[in-house]
């Protein structure tokens, strides 16, 4: 599994511009999937179909929702020496891109300058500019356009249990959907595993993706923060315990009946979890919970360090705890017959 993250980390994939992200995803899962389509804003949706469909019903849609973007920054002005200007794409902190390289899609690489600061606590993205060892704008606008978006160009790094890389938000997930739909197997309903798109820019593809599919339940796989470094906030998710199950963050609150699913399948399977609380960030379950008449929906969630810098961290047994709650809970809800999927 860590050469798939690897090679799924290692991939240039900001939000809006996922392709070279999707074909490794889709080459991965094909032949695990029914049917798969990819919708007008690049979402790749892939269906697997129930052993047991209900005589006479239609089976009951399971959504699954990993995003496949990173964050990343934009050109938005190139000077008359060549330096670019940028805009950024999620939320990043100036701080963390000074000594980084970016790399663009076509493969240009730069490296972040800053204007002449007072001090560091003026440092401010207006301040800064990308430098691709060009000379003029026309030297520059040869590699490079305004509207081209780069990533940080950082690569995949094994620690033992331990693995970091640039974007194991949310990477890591699509992983975990795709080691999950390998070994799923539904009995009555079927499930929708959505690698969605513009995540990071407030839970687009996962928005118009979920109003598509209509599903009955949705299931979002995303990271969240960590609260085992030195001095930092009392949170109660750390790396090494467990995937984590979450109760609340600023885009949902959960619904009960999926938390306690959650809860419930962890312990009679025996995978090691932890209730998370987040303040403050959101996952596709917040846009998924909201479509049409309302969804009810949860998150599972893997512990990361470092969350939005070039050195996430996430640690491969919580990761394999993931996939066993996912593939528990898909397999559950997909099980029950009668009346409702909850
Ligand atoms: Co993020
Ligand atoms: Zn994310």
């Amino acid at each position: 599994m860590k050469d798939l993250v690897k090679r799924l980390t290692e991939a240039y994939g900001p939000s809006g511009s996922e392709d070279k992200v999707r074909e490794i995803i889709r080459a991965e899962v094909e032949k695990f999937a029914d049917e798969i389509r990819v919708d007008s804003l690049g979402n790749l949706i892939c269906r697997v179909a129930p052993k047991a469909p209900v005589a006479g019903s239609a089976p009951k849609r399971i959504m699954v929702a990993a995003h496949m973007d990173e964050i990343g920054v934009i050109v938005s002005y190139i000077d008359d020496k060549g330096f670019l200007r940028f805009s950024t794409i999620g939320g990043l902190s100036p701080y963390l891109l000074l000594g980084q390289k970016v790399v663009f899609e076509n493969g240009t690489i730069g490296v972040f300058g800053t204007e002449k600061l007072e001090d560091m606590k003026s440092l401010a993205f207006d301040k800064m500019f990308i430098d691709i060892g060009a000379s003029t704008r026309e030297e520059a606008e040869k590699k490079v356009k305004v509207g081209d978006s780069a990533v940080i160009l950082r690569e995949f790094s094994d620690l033992g249990d331990r693995v970091t890389s640039k974007c194991m938000d949310n990477r890591i997930s699509c992983a975990v959907a795709i080691e999950a739909m390998k070994s799923v197997r539904l009995e009555h309903h079927e499930a929708y595993f959505v690698f969605s798109v513009q995540e990071e820019l407030g839970l687009r593809g996962a928005r118009v993706s979920a109003y598509g599919i209509n599903p009955d339940v949705g299931i979002a796989v995303d990271v969240t923060t960590w609260g085992d470094t030195p001095e930092c906030a009392p949170f109660n998710v750390v790396l090494g315990k467990g995937v984590a199950i979450k109760a609340k963050d600023s885009s949902v609150i959960v619904h009960p009946k999926v938390k306690n699913l959650m809860i419930e399948v962890a312990e009679k399977k025996g995978i090691p979890y932890q209730m998370e609380v987040l303040e403050r960030g959101g996952t596709d379950a917040g846009a998924m919970h909201l479509t049409r008449e309302g969804v009810p929906s949860g998150t599972i969630s893997i512990p990361c360090r470092y969350v939005h810098t070039p050195c996430e961290m996430v640690d491969m047994r919580d990761v394999d705890a993931a996939v066993k709650l996912l593939v528990g809970v898909v397999e559950e809800l997909a099980s029950s017959s009668g009346g409702g999927m909850l």
